[in-house]
């Protein structure tokens, strides 16, 4: 079960790397390790041209990383100076804030919330292209590196969250898509940003990841062994040599199916516009670090959210005071915080088996704090990129939004 689950994060890395690959495009597209702020960032590329506001945002955690961000105060029409509700938005993991952009402009959330009359905030995790500095370690050191989700959880959420309310004065709505939504539910679950959270959307919601299914559960067994040894605590950058070369030796796997992209990541999204897939392969995937794949990987061999397995008691016990890591327990969020989760019955990371066991762990939240929407045909790409997600989600969002008080 567990390399089985595995086996689509590595499968996700590698279809779209060799994807990349075959079509001529990509692996030298993408530099690592920018040191300066970005100049052409993501509001020149995908948020300007379509004529809206749009402004880059630097935002320190507290262990050093500079985080980029995007601020659209306003929809197109304008009307910025009245006062507008904040939302802040988080990708999943190997991609950053771009993908969020990737469809036309009436078609795509962050630009949709914006002309709803929203105050959208876009952000992108540590080690993403536009978020790869830090004050003081560079990305060719280990210790650049040297993080999991949990510290998504500790520094980078609560970082974005805290500039949010410091420059609006106001709690923020969240929206979260697959890894984001596991970073949020540990937070909330831990009683963090709670109290800068007006409520949360929650798309393609990971959790428990023991179900998740894939073609190529066989090549993926290897990989989890490999994956480690071959990488050691460094950058997992999708679009690197020795990540490239690993995933082209699975691709070699009979059965493997390197060229049904999306499929063999995500499910048979059911609504991808060929556009936008195109756009999506030239500006993923994004880099990550080695240690947050392999605390992944716990998350789905283990079957509980708990915090990174140093991989013996002594290290635990060195890290946590306990032999074992301490769990992430979700009925610990706040029964009254409202919730919305939209999942798809085609999502092969997000399986509807273990959504219902987020489901249930929430079973005592207020009834009327909890809306669940169920659609059939999507699966894990959908819910960013369908080019029907504006009219079966995000008008959803939009009212779920608009009837917080
Ligand atoms: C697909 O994307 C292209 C480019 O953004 C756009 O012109 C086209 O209208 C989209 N098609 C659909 C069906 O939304
Ligand atoms: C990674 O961080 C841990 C503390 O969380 C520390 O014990 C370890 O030495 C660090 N490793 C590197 C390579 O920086
Ligand atoms: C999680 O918390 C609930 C209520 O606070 C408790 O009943 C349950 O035993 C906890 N679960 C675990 C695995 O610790």
């Amino acid at each position: 079960m567990a390399l089985q689950a595995f086996s689509v994060l590595v499968t996700m890395i590698m279809a779209i790397a060799h994807r990349a690959y075959g079509s001529g495009r990509g692996s030298t597209g993408l530099v690592s390790g920018f040191i300066d702020p970005p100049i052409v960032g993501i509001c020149s590329t995908s948020v300007i041209i379509h004529g809206y506001k749009c402004q880059e945002i630097d935002v320190k955690t507290q262990d050093g990383f500079i985080l980029n961000m995007q601020r659209i105060p306003e929809g197109r029409a304008g009307g910025g100076d009245t006062k507008r509700q904040p939302v802040l938005i988080q990708h999943g993991v190997l991609v950053d804030g771009m993908t969020w952009l990737l469809n036309p402009p009436e078609q795509n959330l962050p630009l949709i919330l914006a002309d709803k009359g929203f105050d959208v905030w876009i952000a992108n995790a540590r080690g993403t292209r536009y978020s790869c500095r830090h004050t003081s370690l560079q990305p060719y050191e280990p210790g650049f590196w040297n993080w999991s989700w949990d510290e998504l959880v500790v520094f980078d959420l609560p970082a974005v969250f805290d500039y949010v309310y410091s420059q609006t004065g106001q709690k923020a709505h969240y929206v979260g898509h697959s890894l984001g939504t596991l970073t949020a539910l540990a937070s909330f679950s831990e009683g963090l940003l709670v109290d800068k959270l007006k409520s949360a959307v929650l798309l393609s919601p990971i959790a428990y990841l023991g179900h998740m299914n894939s073609a190529l559960d066989v090549a993926a067994a290897k990989a989890f062994v490999e994956i480690t040894t071959l990488f050691g605590m460094a950058e997992f950058n999708p679009k690197g040599e020795p990540v490239a070369n690993f995933l082209r030796a699975l691709c070699g796997y009979p059965g493997v199916d390197c060229y049904d992209l999306l499929t063999s990541i995500s499910g048979k999204n059911c609504c991808l516009n060929a556009s936008t897939v195109d756009l999506f392969l030239k500006n993923e995937p994004q880099s990550t670090s080695t240690k947050n794949m392999v605390h992944l990987a716990q998350t789905v061999r283990d079957g509980v959210l708990a915090k990174y397995n140093y991989g013996n008691p002594d290290f635990n016990m060195m890290h946590y005071g306990e032999a074992k890591p301490p769990i992430y327990n979700l009925s610990n969020i706040p029964h009254d915080l409202p919730l919305f989760i939209s999942y798809g019955g085609q999502d092969a990371l997000s399986d509807v088996r273990d959504v219902e066991l987020l489901l249930d762990s929430l079973k005592f939240h207020d009834v009327d704090k909890l809306t669940i929407q169920y659609i059939k045909d999507y699966a894990h790409a959908d819910f960013i990129m369908g080019v029907t997600a504006k009219d079966i989600v995000y008008n959803q969002v939009v009212s779920f939004f608009n009837h917080q008080h």
